[in-house]
């Protein structure tokens, strides 16, 4: 249970930690490298650390020392296990989906375990292609909510060298898809080509390059084939996470009278989709001291903003798939009507985000609801109303959590989080920050 202040009149800058995303895929891509990789800094939270165990058990050293330095000592392709082995990804969905196109091709077999709400999401999405490529993978079968038959956790691998490449037509954009088969792909014979309806987040592609992996882009389809060896370029620098910084950058534009700095901030432009429908908003946000080639950073400055509604169309959702809910929540501070399209794929992210922040809000008295929207949905709200505290319900859910934190924060009187520990998942500090900005 977690007591969330009203906050007003702050002007500060907040350190954001490394980019979680782009931890995992340095860990796993410096793991199948000859020769160590220093990440730094490294992400220091629930999911990265289920990857660096999962790594672990996989045979290969890694240290992550008290400066969030993590040097990873990689052996090549194929990973120095030789029996089998089972992995735990305690709740990180990146960490399975991900790594499960690595496990395809080793010459061991693996059982892949995950926590209960983990244990609870679609795995067919990676299973289904992988066999398509040859791969022999499995979970267990049962139907989902709306009675699909759809494979979950725990998943179970055997070996096979033969791994084959193949076009695919992804039915939905997804990185962690496009991610577990660009993985596939290192070891198969044949090129693999996969086209995406949609452009989603491309720090797979961006590592590959600096590993010296074969892959091409053109629009939104990646061409990847083998490769003899990837080479490590040996030091790997993670900017922040755009992720975080969202939480922080909507606060400093619905609090009164405020003003933060966020600096290193990833500005990867297949993350950042909601600067840009902020922007459309009317908010006061300023990019600068842009660097870097691979991974974009910057230095973000937000002010306090007086927010205009938007509409959001599909094909930006990707570009902002994790921020969804707190563009719900800076959408409830603007006077008018937002609509947001496109969010049917937020039904089965860490909890079903549709319904919770629709829950959540209408709690506090925002008038937001979702509906039907072809064949998928999309949510309304109507925002610029006073609002009420409440007992926000994180359900197990590290953004719903802090999304509902930082409407909180903005209101005039105390609120509740029911359970703050699963924001633990990728930002260790934020309750402790949040506890200091009240102070
Ligand atoms: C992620 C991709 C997204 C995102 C998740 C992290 C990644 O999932 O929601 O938090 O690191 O590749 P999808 O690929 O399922 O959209």
């Amino acid at each position: 249970m977690y007591t969330v202040r009203p906050l007003r009149g702050l002007k500060r800058e907040i350190h954001i930690p490394p980019d979680k995303s782009i931890s995992h895929r340095a860990a796993m891509i410096s793991s199948l490298c000859n020769g160590h990789t220093l990440i730094k800094p490294f992400l220091r939270s629930d999911d990265t650390l289920a990857t660096l165990s999962c790594i672990e058990r996989l045979g290969i050293k890694v240290q992550l020392t008290h400066d969030n330095s993590l040097t990873v000592w990689g052996k090549g392709l194929y990973l120095p296990q030789n029996k089998q082995v089972i992995l735990q990804a305690y709740e990180s969905g990146t960490t399975m989906r991900i790594l499960s196109g690595l496990l395809v091709a080793q010459r061991f077999s693996s059982r892949f375990e995950a926590g209960p709400f983990l244990a609870d999401r679609p795995m067919g999405r990676i299973v289904l292609p992988l066999r398509e490529m040859g791969a022999r993978i499995c979970g267990v079968q049962r139907p989902d909510k709306n009675g699909r038959e759809e494979t979950y956790p725990p998943l179970e691998v055997d070996p096979t060298d033969q791994i084959k490449g193949k076009d695919f037509r992804l039915p939905i954009a997804s990185a962690q898809v496009k991610s577990a088969l660009m993985l596939a792909s290192l070891y198969a014979q044949g090129k693999t080509a996969i086209a995406e309806p949609y452009q989603s987040r491309n720090h797979t592609e961006q590592m590959f390059k600096q590993f010296g992996a074969n892959v091409q882009i053109d629009g939104t389809t990646v061409t990847c084939t083998s490769v003899k060896e990837l080479i490590s370029p040996r030091e790997l620098f993670i900017p922040s996470d755009f992720s975080s910084a969202a939480f922080f950058i909507t606060l400093g534009l619905i609090l009164k009278d405020s003003k933060f700095t966020m600096k290193n901030v990833n500005i990867n432009p297949t993350r950042c989709g909601l600067l840009s429908v902020l922007e459309r908003m009317g908010a006061n946000i300023r990019i600068e001291n842009k660097r870097g080639e691979y991974e974009p950073c910057a230095d973000i400055i937000v002010e306090s903003s007086q927010l205009k509604p938007v509409n959001v169309e599909p094909g930006l959702i990707p570009l902002m798939i994790d921020e969804v809910p707190l563009l719900c929540v800076a959408a409830a501070f603007a006077s008018g009507v937002t609509q947001i399209r496109g969010v049917k794929e937020l039904r089965v992210k860490e909890t079903d985000r549709v319904s919770s922040i629709v829950s959540n809000l209408t709690k506090a008295g925002v008038d937001i609801h979702s509906e039907q929207d072809g064949d998928d949905e999309k949510i309304v709200i109507e925002g610029g109303r006073r609002y009420v505290p409440a007992e926000f319900m994180s359900h197990g859910d590290h953004r719903t959590a802090m999304s509902m934190v930082i409407f909180a924060a903005a209101l005039e009187k105390e609120s509740v989080l029911d359970n703050e520990v699963c924001i633990n998942k990728s930002f260790p500090e934020f309750i402790s920050l949040m506890t200091l900005l009240a102070q």
